[in-house]
């Protein structure tokens, strides 16, 4: 039985067969009857617009039905155990979708079920299905500008990630993903104490991938091919009166002048303040094709872990 837990030890052949699957039911886009018969159970113990609903749109997509948990409504309100919770819900579903606040959940939830987990977020830890899509994003969008980030010898690519790198998970398994191709390297840009964990900076620098910290986007603006940002994770901060002395940069579309014409700019969503609204019809923003990604990716991966 597999789960997906984490992208740490994906290998690069499986992220291609993730994306050349999810490649095919895009281009396809149609109704399959793949796992007629089949069920999924979506237990979210965080708040979810985009998960949640891609994973219940490909489930049905797939021909498969989906039964929604979420801890309010639950016995998780009694108080029942995580364990406990997953244990029963085993018995219901073919695969559980968990997302939950705790760091490692996902990983005591896939030592006591008899299904496949896949983790959608556990804390600020790991999102792999949403790092998934997004390599799924960075690989179609950039070959419309005939830069193929498998092919050995092309252009350098500058990923830079900007907003709370300490904790978005999303922004943790992607470049765990992208540390498999050739040829990337990352700008940093955040608020002072949002740094990105060690575990990961120690990393790039075992593998000789080339990362630094810049003061100002504008400044990293200028190089780099993907903008990944995301909002401040305003749920871990332990002090909320500490999330309120955050200073916040805004992408805007003057900014946006100085920046390549071939690039892109990526969000996982939801959005607060740190991408203007009028940054939404520009050509490089594709923030809402990967939430359409999102669908064909998590086909994908319901067809990988469930036939
Ligand atoms: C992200 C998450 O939950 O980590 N959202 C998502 O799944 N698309 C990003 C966020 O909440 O900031």
């Amino acid at each position: 039985m597999q789960h997906l837990l984490s992208t740490v030890k994906l290998t690069k052949p499986q992220i291609m067969q993730y994306i050349n699957m999810a490649k095919q039911f895009k281009d396809q886009n149609t109704f399959h009857c793949l796992l007629k018969n089949k069920t999924i159970v979506n237990l979210f113990y965080e708040p979810s617009t985009r998960t949640s609903c891609s994973f219940h749109k490909a489930m049905l997509q797939l021909g498969g039905s989906v039964i929604n948990v979420t801890d309010k409504y639950s016995s998780v309100e009694k108080g029942e155990t995580l364990e406990d919770t997953i244990k029963t819900l085993s018995l219901y579903g073919d695969a559980i979708v968990l997302r939950h606040p705790l760091i490692g959940a996902s990983l005591r939830a896939a030592a006591v079920a008899s299904v496949p987990i896949i983790n959608a977020g556990d804390g600020a830890g790991e999102h792999p299905s949403q790092a998934l899509l997004d390599i799924f994003t960075i690989q179609t969008e950039l070959m419309k500008y005939g830069l193929d980030i498998n092919e050995e010898n092309r252009e350098p690519i500058v990923v830079t990630f900007m907003g709370d790198l300490k904790n978005s998970r999303t922004i943790h398994s992607l470049i765990h993903v992208l540390c498999l191709f050739p040829g990337i390297s990352f700008l940093f840009v955040n608020p002072p104490g949002l740094e990105m964990p060690s575990s990961i900076t120690d990393k790039l620098s075992q593998l000789n991938i080339a990362f630094s910290q810049e003061q100002t986007l504008e400044v990293a603006l200028k190089t780099t091919d993907v903008l990944y940002v995301t909002r401040i994770q305003k749920e871990r901060f332990l002090n909320p009166a500490d999330y309120e002395t955050i200073v916040i940069n805004t992408v805007n579309k003057e900014m946006l002048k100085n920046a390549k014409e071939k690039m892109i700019i990526m969000h996982p969503l939801p959005r607060l303040t740190e991408i203007d609204v009028d940054v939404d019809n520009d050509i490089r923003a594709v923030y809402f094709e990967q939430v359409k990604n999102g669908v064909y990716m998590r086909m994908a991966i319901l067809a990988q872990l469930l036939l």
